[in-house]
């Protein structure tokens, strides 16, 4: 039998947690894919004293996790940008490989990322930071032969659901809270509705498109907290919707980048969202236009692509 594939979490929260689950529910479907067993060898908390209903060792120091020479595979879900850069760079220099669901540091840090897993030899993989389920960060390295032209789509649940319950006449402060309530909002409400959130993820496709880092400060970013009610109202009279679009031309000369509420036809796959649906359009010169869309939110859907790096890695491992 080969030998077993062990995996340290740092966070046990709405990812962390569907993670832990899924490894213990589905230990044969993983083994299968991933060629070996994988094992969860524990998980790092702030508070260990909080009920979970998962079976995984807890600590509250990451360095528990971190010095365990047992720990091929480190998983980062607490988000943020420090400590998580920290820990990033602490499991590179002792060897791990890195799995993400964070956004926020790798678009931040995708130098010093990149840098500090090429110099140890080991992955940096980030697929759950875009779009959760949907393999948009696997679509964009396949990519690399195209010259892309347009990116354009939905990659924020909270402000797609925002605009959504505005169209069916709730207001933006009660639409907000009920996405809070349906856990589609990140814990700071303005890194979706002020845009960073998908500022980050948009600033992540277009460098792997680009080969190169396209910095999050270089989107330009509106608010959702611009969107009155008589202009959605006012869009609706001519059959059209308003949703939070990220957009990348990609020009002759200079890629532009913005995210912000625009129109949308009602009946194409950005007007039709109401949710978590995450929707991508690239727009090549060789490959065409492709589409993805999908659940790009959740513990589950993002659980499933952090599974999918962790497979990915464990294959390449004796
Ligand atoms: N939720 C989604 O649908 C979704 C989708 C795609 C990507 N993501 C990304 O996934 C990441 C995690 O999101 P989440 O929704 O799972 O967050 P979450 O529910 O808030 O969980 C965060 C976890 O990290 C732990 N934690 C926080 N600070 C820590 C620290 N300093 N040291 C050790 N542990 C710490 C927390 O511990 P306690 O449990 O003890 O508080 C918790 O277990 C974020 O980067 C987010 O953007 C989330």
């Amino acid at each position: 039998m080969s030998r077993p594939v062990r995996v340290g979490l740092l966070g046990l929260g709405t990812v962390g947690g569907a993670v832990a689950k899924a490894m213990g529910e589905r230990a044969k479907r993983l083994e299968a894919s991933a060629g070996h067993p994988l094992e969860l060898a524990g998980a790092c908390v702030r508070d260990a004293t909080k009920p979970r209903g998962v079976d995984a060792r807890l600590v509250t120091d990451a360095f528990e996790i971190l010095d365990d020479e047992s720990i091929q595979i480190v998983v980062e879900v607490i988000g943020g940008h420090r400590p998580a850069l920290d820990l990033h760079l602490a499991a590179f220099e002792r060897g791990k490989h890195v799995v993400t669901a964070n956004k926020e540091v790798v678009a931040k840090e995708w130098r010093v990322l990149h840098e500090a897993a090429r110099s140890a030899k080991r992955e940096l993989r980030f697929e759950a930071a875009v779009a959760a389920a949907v393999p948009v960060v696997a679509a964009a390295r396949a990519l690399g032969a195209v010259r892309p032209r347009i990116l354009s789509g939905l990659v924020n649940g909270t402000t797609t659901y925002i605009c959504s319950r505005i169209e069916a006449g709730a207001g933006f402060d009660e639409a907000l809270r009920e996405a809070q309530a349906k856990g589609y909002a990140e814990a700071d409400p303005s890194a979706d509705v002020d845009g960073w959130d998908a500022a980050y993820k948009l600033s992540i496709l277009v460098s792997l498109l680009e080969g190169r880092w396209f910095r999050p400060e270089q989107v330009s970013r509106t608010s959702l907290r611009s969107l009155t009610v008589d202009a959605v109202r006012e869009a609706a009279s001519r059959d059209r919707r308003i949703r939070y679009l990220a957009v990348a031309d990609f020009g002759e000369r200079a890629t532009k980048a913005r995210v912000g509420p625009e129109e949308v036809s009602s009946s194409s796959l950005e007007g039709q969202a109401s949710g978590p649906t995450n929707v991508v359009r690239i727009e090549t010169d060789l490959a065409g236009t492709l589409t993805f869309m999908g659940p790009g939110a959740g513990g589950d859907a993002t659980a499933s692509a952090i599974l999918g790096d962790v497979i990915q890695i464990a294959r390449g491992l004796r």
